[in-house]
């Protein structure tokens, strides 16, 4: 069955004669869905008349557009230099672990963390770095790790 994309007229209707606002739209449109799926693309590629493989170009061009279900809590893992000789590598394989995330998986199955691995996070100093949403935790080593995820289980069961 088709998913109605409906809730997207709205913001449609409000980029539909700007030229040059596909950027904005899609951060509405990931704002209101919670990533940019491809049926979505082509929902607004019809709308709108855009050729989808504009969208799609766009879409993926840039990091900030997320395309599939994002879990509740995003895990950024710093794989910039100060980290990578910090042995971030040893902090991501912990992690991947603790969120039983084989090879090509990025999200936990029931949706709570998503992990990605991102350039430097602005505080070498504290190498190695991960940033769970707004909150950063640095001179990580793997036994810290536990603790910390069960911060956030703790959050959501609150
Ligand atoms: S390299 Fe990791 S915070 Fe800068």
């Amino acid at each position: 069955m088709e998913k109605d994309y409906s809730s997207l007229d709205a913001v449609i209707h409000k980029y539909r004669n700007r030229k040059g606002s596909l950027i904005p739209l899609l951060q509405e449109v990931q704002e209101i869905l919670g990533y940019i799926s491809r049926e979505a693309m082509r929902y607004i590629s019809d709308s709108l008349s855009i050729p989808a493989a504009d969208i799609y170009g766009v879409a993926t061009f840039y990091s900030m557009f997320k395309l599939k279900p994002q879990g509740r809590h995003i895990i950024r893992v710093c794989k910039g230099t100060a980290c990578h000789v910090s042995d971030a590598d040893s902090i991501l394989k912990a992690l991947r672990e603790l969120l039983g995330l084989d090879n090509g998986e990025d999200t936990t199955v029931d949706m709570m963390f998503t992990l990605m691995e991102v350039a430097c996070l602005g505080c070498c100093s504290l190498a190695p770095v991960i940033m769970i949403d707004d909150t950063t935790f640095g001179k990580l080593n793997a036994d810290m790790l536990p603790g910390i995820l069960d911060r956030f289980r703790a959050l959501e069961e609150a």
